[in-house]
């Protein structure tokens, strides 16, 4: 080589090595700034005009797009006229910021109609989330949207892919937001039944089916076409390559199984936390969880093949959801020839148990500590107060008090809520299979104030609703941690339960389920200063009091923005 030209070589490594330099600046923790304004509007998610939520004239709200390690700055103005506003970040764990979590009453008071409020937050790990109204019944409204967090630079997914989807899944009532609320608190007590349809991205087809002329059902050809608010999101992919479908469900109260019509899925990611590639016909979501999914479109490219998404845990009585996986080689208003895929019975909880087992850690993934240095155990019941129906933990129905904990722990105020710590067990002698004998329980707002830094577990006990021979699933939802799972089991949980726990590769999660007459077991480390929600993601069930509030090192949160604060 000529020194002329190694020169120029070198020149030109300096140059790349500067310009490499300079986009790493640029990737590395961008702040990403969005301006929001929530509003009712008039939309058809399902072809039928009603009432929805929406972000910027938008439903289902606008995506969030991050990479791990940027700060997420939203600007959010309450355009409604007649209620407060609050958005959580679901998933988002909020370390040293925990005024941002979104939660009324809890985080923060709800935004004020005209009022605007700053939400600023890091997003610290790669992961699947979504965000969503979380005061009141916001969520039922249509309060939501997705949150995607792409690894940082030089960071890679410990798998391979050539493109991506994302799935929002919802449940959808032609009955609003307000007059269900009104109905579950009501006395007595009236259940605002199944959802009337399933959403994918925010769009579904009540009535009709994509699927009439192949199923020869008799329900109406699809009015959809021209009206872009209900059209199905048709997902487009070539032949032989690997997609990751982003899968998250955020529905008020449907639990849902989804299955793509001939192809398997691999699943590698749960609520943000990488877990062991393992492949599935179908996929069981509850409310509040995520997941990647892998395929690989390896079947025959002159078709197209159905997506769908049924109810699972209560007998449905809505419709599945549908949108078609097109193979580019082929037209995309070509519908597939089979009928959609059959879900599991919607009753074969013995097949979600064996799918929820399947989860399991990453190799590599953290640990859980070993021991544990409090558990608590929730048992969770249906009761009555003064004739209202209601559900209970430890017999306490969680009704949140006005001035927000945060705030109130922080400034020692001794009065905002019940200072008593609410129980950390049950009556020895309680039958979790039997309705429960006394039904009175009362209304409460204690705080587990838990140790800064411990390890705490928590047991959720399942047991009889109020009729006889019905226990619901209830997927749980931890703000602020991810946990790990240690372990389901049946009936009441025993002592000698704890020795088949899963300390070995358990997975991380934040939200996990608890079914019918059974317990969960699971394991977090209070390490994140703040005031946190733990309650039921079925939204009708939190608001009738399933939940309860952890609090850890309060003491140590510093620099409250004031627009945090402000009463
Ligand atoms: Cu997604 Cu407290 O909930
Ligand atoms: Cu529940």
């Amino acid at each position: 080589m000529s020194l002329r030209k190694s020169m120029v070589n070198r020149g030109l490594l300096i140059l790349t090595c500067f310009f490499s330099f300079v986009i790493q600046l640029c990737l590395a923790s961008k702040t990403r700034h969005f301006k929001w304004e929530v509003e009712y509007m008039y939309w058809s998610p399902d072809c039928m005009e009603g009432v929805v939520m929406g972000i910027n004239g938008q439903f289902p709200g606008p995506t969030i797009r991050a990479v791990a390690g940027d700060t997420i700055v939203v600007e959010l103005t309450n355009r409604l006229h007649t209620e407060g506003v609050v958005i959580h970040w679901h998933g988002i764990r909020q370390f040293g910021t925990p005024w941002a979590d979104g939660t009324a009453s809890i985080s923060q008071c709800a935004i004020n109609p005209g009022e605007t409020f700053i939400y600023r937050y890091k997003v610290d790990k790669a992961g699947t989330y979504f965000y969503h109204g979380h005061y009141g019944m916001q969520r039922s409204a249509g309060l939501y949207g997705s949150l995607v967090v792409e690894v940082g630079e030089g960071q890679k997914e410990p798998f391979h892919y050539d493109g991506e989807f994302n799935l929002l899944l919802s449940d959808w009532w032609h009955k609003g937001s307000q007059e269900q609320e009104v109905a579950l608190s009501s006395k007595p007590f009236r259940w605002i039944g199944e959802p009337q349809t399933l959403l994918i991205n925010g769009r579904g087809q009540y009535n009709c089916s994509l699927a009439a002329h192949v199923t020869n059902s008799s329900s109406p050809q699809c009015q959809f076409r021209g009206n872009e608010q209900c059209s199905p999101q048709i997902l487009h992919v070539q032949p032989h390559k690997t997609y990751r479908l982003r899968v998250s469900s955020t529905t008020a109260l449907a639990s849902l199984n989804l299955q793509i019509g001939n192809h398997k899925m691999v699943m590698v990611e749960a609520d943000g936390n990488y877990i062991q590639p393992v492949a599935v016909d179908d996929l069981d979501i509850y409310s509040g969880e995520s997941y990647s999914v892998l395929i690989h479109t390896d079947q025959d490219p002159s078709k197209n093949y159905w997506i769908s998404v049924s109810v699972r845990g209560r007998e449905p009585k809505t419709p599945q959801g549908l949108t078609i996986l097109n193979y580019q080689t082929t037209s995309a208003s070509k519908l597939p020839t089979s009928t959609p895929p059959v879900s599991p019975l919607w009753n074969d909880y013995n097949h979600s148990k064996s799918f929820s087992n399947k989860i399991l850690a990453l190799m590599g993934s953290p640990k859980p500590p070993t021991t544990y240095n409090r558990r608590i155990i929730l048992l969770n019941t249906q009761n009555t107060i003064n004739g209202f129906t209601k559900w209970a933990i430890n017999n306490i129905s969680l009704t949140l008090p006005p001035t927000p904990y945060l705030g109130a722990i922080k400034h020692r105020l001794s009065n905002a809520f019940d200072q008593k710590s609410p129980p950390e067990n049950f009556p020895n002698d309680y039958d979790v299979m039997k309705p429960p004998t006394n039904t009175n329980s009362t209304y409460g707002n204690g705080v587990y104030m838990l140790e800064f830094r411990t390890t705490v577990d928590v047991i959720l006990q399942n047991a009889n609703a109020l009729a006889t021979g019905v226990s619901e699933i209830h997927p749980w939802h931890l703000h602020g941690h991810d946990f790990w799972v240690l372990g389901y089991g049946e009936g009441k949980f025993r002592e000698k339960d704890a020795k088949r726990f899963n300390l070995k590769n358990p997975p991380l999660r934040n939200t996990a389920v608890i079914f019918p007459f059974g317990w969960t077991a699971l394991r977090f480390v209070a390490d994140n200063p703040g005031v946190w929600a733990f309650h039921c993601h079925i939204e009708p069930h939190s608001h009738m009091g399933m939940g309860v509030v952890f609090a850890e090192g309060v003491h140590l949160v510093k620099d409250v923005p004031n627009h945090a604060l402000v009463v």
